[in-house]
């Protein structure tokens, strides 16, 4: 008989109101901006993982190499029965190259796509039957606690992909800041984090050729179109992205295409030709500024993984000391 694996669920997912309220308030804005944290709907989470597949975007298979390489390390520095907690895990794929080599004692994937996360949370239970999991359908940009994490080991959280560059940097900083009691006194923090280049190696990341990432960024529209009572038109805004260099970001945007009106539960957004809906910022970072960012915010730097072409970074730091 196999192993039952041992997977609890936690459900504090935002409602649909918290979506329509931050669509309206988002629109009615200028700039008009809405929060990425929007983008992961069942379709946009889909979307996201053939992101991280295509060419041209190079952050996931760099950290998957840097992770898989430095695995060994990253043991040796938080040590045996770890409690691995993971805010954004998505598809819980980056996790894998850490399971076998930290054995954690617990993994708590948390994540705002429910189905999304629980079925990621059930094909991890398989495959690695000896760990316990508790995955909480969260927004993690909200502040975290952890009710639901058991007691036990030394806390890890693993926040790859470079998921804070969707911050503000102060946003950042004060998200970092409040992971310390999460992590508590001797916690730990792996994060990956996209550095600083070309911005023609930017550019070509976030304007993939296979136009994925527009059909990410307009399945934001679709999705608005399908939870709230609108009356809208995809096909009238296109996908704009672009490395602002004075500011250290890529900056999303959907662009209206000519002068028209979307409505909403029966409230009305005129649009000029060419206005946009700004709605993804991705901060780039050097090795300093990173460190730097996480020192205000209490946390010290361990150590750095970077790829020989330094594309991207990896950071292990440990709350520092009082
Ligand atoms: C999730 N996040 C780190 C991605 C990024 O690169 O900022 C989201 C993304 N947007 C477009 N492509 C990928």
């Amino acid at each position: 008989m196999s192993a039952i694996p041992a997977v609890y669920y936690y459900d504090e997912h935002p409602s649909e109101a918290d979506f329509y309220a931050e669509v309206i308030a988002g629109l009615t804005r200028r700039p008009r901006r809405i929060p990425p944290k929007f983008f992961y709907d069942e379709r946009g989470s889909e979307l996201f993982d053939a992101i991280c597949r295509t060419e041209d975007y190079y952050p996931t298979r760099t950290e998957q190499a840097l992770l898989q390489q430095n695995a060994g390390e990253i043991f040796d520095l938080i040590g045996e029965r770890c409690r691995l907690i993971e805010p954004g895990s998505g598809n819980s794929e980056k996790v894998r190259l850490l399971l076998d080599v930290l054995r954690p004692s617990v993994y708590v994937p948390m994540d705002i796509s429910r189905d999304f996360l629980y079925q990621a949370a059930d094909q991890v239970a398989r495959e690695y039957p000896w760990l316990e999991i508790h995955a909480a359908c969260v927004d993690f940009t909200a502040p975290l606690s952890l009710p639901f994490c058991p007691p036990g080991g030394r806390k890890l959280i693993f926040f790859p992909g470079s998921s804070i560059g969707n911050f503000e940097p102060e946003q950042a900083e004060m998200f970092l800041r409040n992971l310390i009691p999460v992590a508590g006194p001797q916690g730990s923090l792996l994060i990956g984090v996209d550095l600083k280049k070309d911005p023609a190696i930017l550019n070509a990341a976030y304007n993939d050729r296979e136009g994925v990432t527009a059909a990410f960024n307009l399945n934001l529209l679709h999705r608005i179109g399908r939870e709230l009572d609108a009356e809208l038109n995809p096909q009238l805004f296109t996908h704009h992205a672009y490395y602002n260099a004075a500011l250290g970001r890529i900056e999303m945007h959907l662009v209206s295409q000519q002068a028209q009106q979307l409505t909403i539960d029966g409230q009305r957004f005129d649009f000029d030709k060419n206005e946009s809906i700004h709605t993804e910022s991705s901060y780039k970072y050097t090795v300093e500024e990173f460190i730097d960012l996480a020192g205000r915010a209490g946390f010290t730097s361990r150590q750095v993984w970077t790829d020989p072409d330094n594309l991207f970074s990896l950071h292990y730091f440990d709350v520092a000391e009082d």
